[in-house]
């Protein structure tokens, strides 16, 4: 299959607005923007606004919008409810110098509904959850070094930027992957704490663990991979984990600020498998910045300020009101039953995407789990880092550029999220464009 520069004309066609204000934001921001898992070639779009599934660019494009910023927003833009209970917030001050009765209350919507939670805190950021369960992983056990899956993404503080989109040439065996950092700047030292395992692999991931145990404060895992393709982790390897972590006394940390979307009470409740610590983000704030850790009470106690504290905790902006009112909203609408709803839908998507594929001879994987998917051009199957790394980025590269075209958004690696505001027309209209742009490619 030959990949044209058709997909690339189209675009700069349809997004000379969108061009021209990524131009004039370089002469202030590095790269135009403030983050980089947003920018694709050649430019991004500007976004003016977004309702419900939709979201129009600075040349009047419309888009369905299948990536929800990352997954976050699981009801979709604006979403009414959210919006009222925010108006409502905000009138009353956006944040204060005390604790506020929204907190207690999402604190209790999650500490219900996830099995591993006794005590629970918040932060801004994804980022500052799993900093906080490492950290709290280590005051706990007195050890230091941590192990991290190859090619899992946690945030960006120094610990975590390690081994996260490796270039496979230069991180060692499969079998074996060495640590290799994900950005430069990092502090000296920080290679040395993180053990890698492979995702998927018990036999050796259990070896290397074992090779380290005596020195590991944590295990830390996202049950489905996300960001880098939204990989399922097997039962069979997760409950290794389980089970070499709690043999071992070493604290397995859960990151869930994506796949905590699977479920009511996360992808630990639909594995069954209960974790020490977990970090949460995205949805849990419906749509505002936010991040959160919790778990086992003896280890969550750590930050209780009446008891010392031993570990120091705080954040201009946790737990606002205006993040806490529109998080505790969401998940009061998330009930089972939307959650069975989402997963029906993003399976007849995933079928849809894999008919289509077939008809046109194209091989691909669709992966994911509840409302999560990735699209992946391979005829091998995904089950980790590597496997990723081994399919077809320039057909990947077309196809999201020809989603554009074709007035879908998703992630550029062509990683998705339903929200509620999709349904099966959207996805017929998805499907229905992936047919037009490989046919294009032919
Ligand atoms: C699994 C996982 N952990 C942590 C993070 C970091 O969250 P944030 O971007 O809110 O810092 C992300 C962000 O995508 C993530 O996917």
């Amino acid at each position: 299959m030959a990949a044209t520069n058709g997909e690339l004309a189209r675009y700069l066609e349809l997004t000379p607005k969108s061009k021209a204000r990524w131009q004039e934001a370089t002469e202030y921001l590095p790269g135009g923007d403030s983050r980089n898992s947003i920018f694709w070639d050649p430019y991004p779009i500007f976004v003016t606004s977004a309702s419900g599934c939709h979201i129009t660019d600075a040349d009047g494009v419309d888009r369905l919008d299948f990536i929800n910023t990352m997954t976050t927003l699981i009801l979709g833009h604006a979403n009414q409810p959210v919006m009222e209970a925010v108006k409502e917030q905000l009138d009353r001050g956006a944040v204060y110098n005390a604790p506020n009765e929204h907190q207690t209350r999402l604190a209790k919507l999650l500490c219900d509904r996830i099995p591993s939670f006794d005590l629970v805190r918040f932060t801004n950021s994804g980022t500052e959850a799993t900093l906080n369960t490492i950290r709290a992983a280590r005051a706990f056990t007195g050890k230091n070094k941590f192990a991290k899956v190859e090619g899992g993404y946690h945030g960006t503080h120094d610990a975590v930027t390690v081994s996260v989109r490796v270039d496979v040439k230069k991180a060692g065996e499969a079998q074996q992957p060495k640590a290799v950092a994900a950005s430069e700047g990092l502090a000296d030292g920080i290679l040395d704490q993180v053990v890698v395992i492979p995702f998927n692999d018990i036999a050796n991931a259990r070896r290397i663990l074992e090779d380290n145990k005596d020195q590991l404060a944590a295990v830390i895992v996202e049950p489905v991979m996300g960001s880098v393709g939204m990989i399922p982790g097997t039962a069979e390897f997760l409950t290794m984990l389980r089970e070499f972590t709690e043999e071992n006394g070493i604290v397995l940390i859960f990151d869930e600020v994506i796949s905590f979307r699977v479920a009511p009470g996360g992808s630990q409740q639909y594995y069954g498998i209960t974790p020490d610590l977990t970090s949460l983000g995205k949805i849990i704030g419906g749509g505002f910045a936010v991040g959160a850790f919790g778990g086992r009470q003896d280890i969550m106690e750590l930050y209780d300020p009446t008891k010392g504290p031993k570990v120091s905790h705080a954040g201009t902006f946790n737990a606002n009101p205006v993040t806490m009112v529109a998080g505790a909203v969401t998940l009061e609408h998330l009930t089972p039953d939307v959650y069975r709803d989402l997963a029906e839908l993003t399976e007849l998507l995933r079928q849809g995407i894999r008919r289509v594929c077939s008809d046109l001879e194209v091989p691909v994987q669709v992966t994911g789990l509840g409302s999560l998917f990735g699209i992946h051009f391979t005829g091998q199957p995904i089950v980790n880092y590597r496997d990723i790394a081994a399919e077809d980025a320039a057909l990947r590269g077309q196809v999201f550029l020809g989603l554009m075209n074709e007035g879908i958004l998703m992630a550029s690696n062509l990683v998705g999220g339903l929200s509620t505001a999709l349904g099966e027309e959207e996805v017929n209209t998805f499907v229905g464009a992936l047919q037009t742009i490989l046919e294009r490619q032919r």
